[in-house]
């Protein structure tokens, strides 16, 4: 078994063995240990502890070539970014450009945009076309020091299509050191060919889609975009109700544009997390706050749509369990980098550092079901760490918001970078 011993580390950000999401006043709370070690064997933590308490047999490897020499530097867990649409065929600068240009969201659509643009594209995808481009933007997340990843579907809007992105992201899962998780996203958006007829297609997704899926263990969440002109509140109740009953988990796209009562749908079924959440009144966040439920938040699509950014400190202040995540995807943030994530919250939301790299961390690693193998400095968690450059503290990190502080990344035990 392969032995590491990361050593005068200037902070251990992130010690801590919670089982269940940070929330409210705790969200703030990030344990630290100053001048530190963490050992790591095999693709798991194996001890940690401060310099002065470094055990003599571990001393030894300190200058040997398991000894990594970390002076200046902080040691986090890997970012778990718990909301991305991975696996997509093409971006969509051009749509970017029309908009700038002064073009309606609703003109883009006209014109063949958006999410129908995105499934036009897949279809004429191949697997594996799709599965090297994918695999590509998984690469370049790891290197920005993503440890976990969730993926959703939902540019097929065919069987075929839905399968397709499926069958790519179960590929990912076996080839990639990330922990991946699947998302069902069939109900993204109506399909040209059932704008009049949504019952049609919820019975595709139902009757089709679903049942295969379940038996070849495609997905792990269903999704649904709750939101006007999308799915409706009903609507999005039976579909999540069929996925339940395949043992799908709901994890929604909820009050991104409006209020949508996706929140409460959400809430009411047991959702894993609700998503977005830019658009939240008195009444959804008290809803949330009095749930189990994790919310999502997505600064970076915010950002990249001119929206409002999410009412982050409102969420925190009732006590709601918060997470953060990319949403990468080709039309509303063609970012994946966690980094830059953090920093758009602390800017724009008014996270504090600490509560931003915990939710981040550990939320997001409760938001994939994963809390307790990753998104913190526990013996037994996967060794899933970011070693930052030397920075003069941890507030620099969303600080100095465009440079690459990531100096080394170790996923299960191996550095990729
Ligand atoms: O999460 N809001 C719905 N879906 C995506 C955007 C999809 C697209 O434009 O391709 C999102 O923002
Ligand atoms: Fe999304």
């Amino acid at each position: 078994m392969s032995s590491r011993l990361i050593y005068n580390i200037r902070q251990l950000v992130g010690a801590r063995a919670d089982t269940a999401p940070l929330r409210g006043a705790a969200l703030a709370q990030l344990p630290i240990i100053d001048n530190s070690w963490i050992h790591v064997e095999g693709d798991r933590i194996a001890a940690f502890g401060p310099m002065r308490a470094l055990p003599p047999d571990l001393a030894l490897l300190t200058g040997g070539p398991e000894g990594i020499d970390a002076t200046g530097s902080f040691v986090l867990p890997a970012w778990c970014d718990s909301h991305t649409h991975l696996v997509f065929a093409g971006s969509r600068e051009a749509e970017f450009v029309d908009k700038l240009k002064g073009l309606s969201y609703a003109e883009i659509n006209a014109k063949g945009g958006g999410i129908l643009n995105s499934a036009r594209r897949l279809a004429d995808t191949p697997e594996d076309r799709l599965f090297t481009t994918a695999w590509q933007r998984l690469e370049e997340l790891a290197r920005l020091g993503t440890g976990a990843i969730e993926i959703k579907s939902g540019y097929g809007l065919t069987v075929e299509g839905e399968l397709k992105m499926l069958r790519v992201i179960k590929q990912l899962k076996q080839r990639s050191r990330l922990s991946i998780k699947a998302t069902f996203l069939g109900a993204h958006t109506y399909p040209e060919a059932y704008r009049q007829d949504h019952a049609g297609y919820i019975d595709l997704i139902i009757r089709e889609m679903l049942p295969v899926i379940a038996a070849e263990k495609l997905a792990d969440y269903i999704d649904v975009f709750c939101e006007e002109g999308f799915f409706s509140p009903a609507e999005t109740e039976t579909i999540v109700r069929a996925g339940l009953d395949h043992g799908l988990r709901p994890k929604i796209h909820a009050n991104q544009l409006h209020l949508s009562g996706g929140v409460e749908t959400g809430v009411r079924l047991g959702a894993l997390s609700v998503d977005h959440l830019e658009t939240m009144d008195d009444a959804a966040i008290a809803t949330l706050a009095g749930s189990a439920t994790i919310g999502t938040l997505l600064p970076t699509a915010a950002f990249f749509l001119r929206m409002p950014f999410q009412p982050a400190r409102a969420l925190i202040d009732a006590g709601c369990a918060i997470a953060l995540a990319s949403d990468l995807n080709p039309g509303s943030s063609p970012s994946g980098n966690m980094n830059l994530v953090v920093a758009m919250a602390c800017i724009g939301m008014r996270m504090l550092p600490e509560e931003a790299i915990n939710a981040a961390t550990i939320n997001g690693a409760f938001a994939m079901s994963l809390g307790d193998t990753l998104g913190s400095i526990t013996v037994g968690k996967m060794a899933n760490l970011i070693i930052t450059r030397p920075i003069p503290s941890l507030a620099y990190l969303p600080y100095a918001f465009g440079s690459n502080l990531i100096g080394q990344v170790m996923i299960r035990g191996e550095f990729i970078t």
